[in-house]
This record gives structure tokens, sequence and C-alpha cells, in this order.
């Protein structure tokens, strides 16, 4: 068998007039441990959803250790251990009972159980909340505990939502420890929308934004994007800095202009100033530092530059840059409450993971 673990082909999901995902195609091989960035409403939890069998494409296919998701849901199931956006745990069940729960609902003998239990104990730190009510565990706690309950079927693929969204930086960090801990043995797709845990944990990111991916590749390519690069200078719009009579100012669009003029400058637009600043963002010169254009252009006018930076998260203006302008957001209550599985059964506790076992 090839090494492929996930492949995505033309995967497309409509929800009435919302078009949550366009054509996604990746692939995720063995080992990998593989970042899904997105900001809200780009389509990660849909494509997650999809490749765990809770919701059927539009179009589009998507096979998980080489098993279709749409033909042999029970062999997906089987592969995959899956962390929820939101994980639904048992309050009042403690840590031991909910993880025995877990494993007898995915036909765990008690035999494996025991055995399995020990390791995912381990794996996690559980050790200390064993005996603990669930609902009575930190937050970061309680997502050790989700990741257990994925683990203990012992999958080879582990797909986890956002599994650090609701976390303390403290417990983010923990939790990014142990999912590293547990990708040096297994196959992990992570989505989230904090960069820092992906320089953290993954090697490779997939962008994905309105639904469709827009970089797919190891950080370092991805970083090294053209446009990834990001200046902000600010002019002094004042004719008379510092009481000096005669210092001439730019108007606005002078100033722009002049920046968008300068060879290397890909874009220029307005950042958020200040009284008596004109302060632009300007993207470009990557193969070059433009401070040294823009403090002489400064000189060569006799503006005033007040500013001047180079934007040292490359990463992160790549991740801006390609998501530009994607501002879906979650809707809420509208649909959510009918169609989510976690909202729409009465019964608190319930939902994707736990339904993942009941049909495994
Ligand atoms: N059950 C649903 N019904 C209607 N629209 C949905 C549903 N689930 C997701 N969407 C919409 O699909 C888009 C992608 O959502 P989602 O996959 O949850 O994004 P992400 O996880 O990246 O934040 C959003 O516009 C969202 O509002
Ligand atoms: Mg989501």
């Amino acid at each position: 068998m090839s090494d492929v673990m996930i492949s995505t082909n033309a995967l497309t999901k409509r929800f009435g007039d919302v078009q949550a995902l366009d054509q996604v195609e990746f692939e995720v091989h063995k080992g990998e441990v593989v970042g899904f960035l997105g900001p809200n409403g780009a389509g990660k939890s849909t494509t997650m959803r999809i490749l765990t069998c809770f919701i059927s494409p539009t179009s589009g296919s998507a096979l998980v250790h080489g098993f279709d998701v749409f033909d042999h849901p029970l062999e997906v199931r089987r592969k995959i251990g899956y962390l929820p956006q939101r994980a639904p745990l048992y309050p009042e069940m403690n840590v031991w009972e909910y993880l025995e729960f877990t494993s007898q609902v995915r036909g765990l003998d008690s035999g494996t159980f025991r055995a399995r239990l020990k390791k995912v104990v381990e794996v996690c730190g559980l050790a200390q909340v064993l005996g603990k009510d669930i609902g009575t565990l930190s937050h970061g706690y309680r997502q050790r505990v989700g990741l257990g309950q994925a683990l203990m079927h012992d999958p080879p693929i582990l797909i986890l939502d956002e599994p650090t969204s609701d976390l303390d930086p403290n417990e983010k960090a923990e939790v990014i420890k142990y999912i590293q801990e547990i990708g040096k043995d297994r196959t992990i797709l992570l989505s989230t929308h904090n960069l820092s845990e992906v320089e953290q944990a993954c090697a490779r990111a997939i962008i994905v934004s309105k639904g469709r991916v827009v970089a797919d590749g190891n950080l370092e390519d991805i970083r090294s994007r053209a446009g990834s690069v990001r200046y902000f200078a600010g002019f002094s719009s004042a004719g008379s800095a510092n009481g000096q009579s005669g210092t001439p100012a730019p108007t606005k669009q002078a100033a722009r202009d002049a920046l968008a003029a300068l060879a290397g400058a890909t874009r220029v637009t307005e950042s958020p100033t200040e009284e008596g600043l004109y302060r632009f963002e300007i993207a470009g010169g990557k193969d070059g530092d433009l401070r040294p254009e823009i403090f002489k252009l400064a000189v060569a006018k006799g503006w005033t530059l007040l500013e001047l930076r180079r934007d040292a998260q490359s990463l992160d203006s790549v991740f801006r840059d390609l998501t530009r302008g994607d501002e879906r957001l979650d809707r809420g209550a509208g649909w959510a409450d009918v169609n989510d599985p976690d909202k729409s059964s009465g019964k608190s506790g319930s939902g994707e993971a736990a339904t993942t076992a009941d049909q495994a």
C-alpha cells in the first residue's frame, strides 16, 4: 500500500447557499503532522467532518487509509481517532469511566481496554486525574482526555479540530507538547488558526480560505512565497515637525504613490494610523530589503519618516495575504442548533466523538 493516509479529490460541500468547500484537494502521507490552517469559516471543520464520515460531500471524494469515506465508513472510523472542535465529554463521569465508555461503544474487549488505557494514560499524562469527574477538570485536562478518547482504539490517523482553541497559553503549550509526542508514531491532521502552534508541531501546512486550498507545502516554502515580506512606514503629516518650519509634508496620496513606485513594492495599503501620521503597509521586497529604499525616498522628498519596520512574522503575513477578505464567520444558532450533531442532540455531552464510537 502507498503511504498516502488521507487524500481528497475535488471535495466540494454546499450548505444551501454557502459553498463551504470548493474542490479541495490534498494528500497527507504516513507519519506527517500537518497543520490545517484557516480563518473561521474557511472550511476546516467541514473537511474534517467529511473525513470522519459525519457528513457527506456534495461532490468529490475522500480516501482514508485507502478506504472511501462514503463507501466504507466503518473501516475509515477504525483507522481514525477524532477530536471534534466541541469535544463532547460527559461531565458527570470520571475520566476512567469515560474512557471505558468510549472504548465499549467502539467494541474494545475489556482486556484490550485495560492494555490501551495504561498506554493512553501514559501518553496523555492522565494518571493524576483518572478518578476525577470530567466536569471538575481544567480545559487543558479535558482536551487531554479528548485526545485520550481519540487514541483508545490505537488508530494510525488522528484528526484534531482546533484542540487548543479554548485554552490559555500554558494549557496550549501543554496540549501541543502531547500532540508532538503522539505525532512521533502517527499521522495527524491538526486544524488551528494559530500559526505559532503550526510552527511548533508541524513541518507542513495546508492553508484554506473560503473553502479552497490556497497554500500547501512545508513551512519554509510557504514562508518564502512572493509577497510574504511586509513593511510598515509612517510619515509625519504635519508640515513642520518639532516646530521646525519649512519641513515639507506629503499628502497621503503622494506618499502612497511614491511608495507604490518603489522597485520591489507589490502593494501599498493604508494602515490604521494616529494623529499626525500617515502609516502604510507595503508588501514586497522579496528579493531585497525595502527599508533603505523607503529611507532614501523620505530623504529625497524631505519627508519626516517617523516609523519604519519590517514584519518579522512572515508566515503570519503569508497567512493574512492568502486569506485576505475571508470574513465568513460561524453563523451560530441559526443552523448550528439544527444541523450540528454536537448541539442538536438534547443530551449534554453527546456528540461527534461519542457518535463515532457508536457507529464504529
Ligand atoms: N451545518 C451547516 N449548515 C450551514 N452552513 C454551515 C454548516 N457547517 C458549516 N457551515 C458554513 O460553512 C462554512 C465553513 O464552516 P467550517 O467548516 O465550520 O469552517 P472552519 O472550521 O474553518 O471555521 C462557513 O461559512 C459555515 O458557516
Ligand atoms: Mg471549525
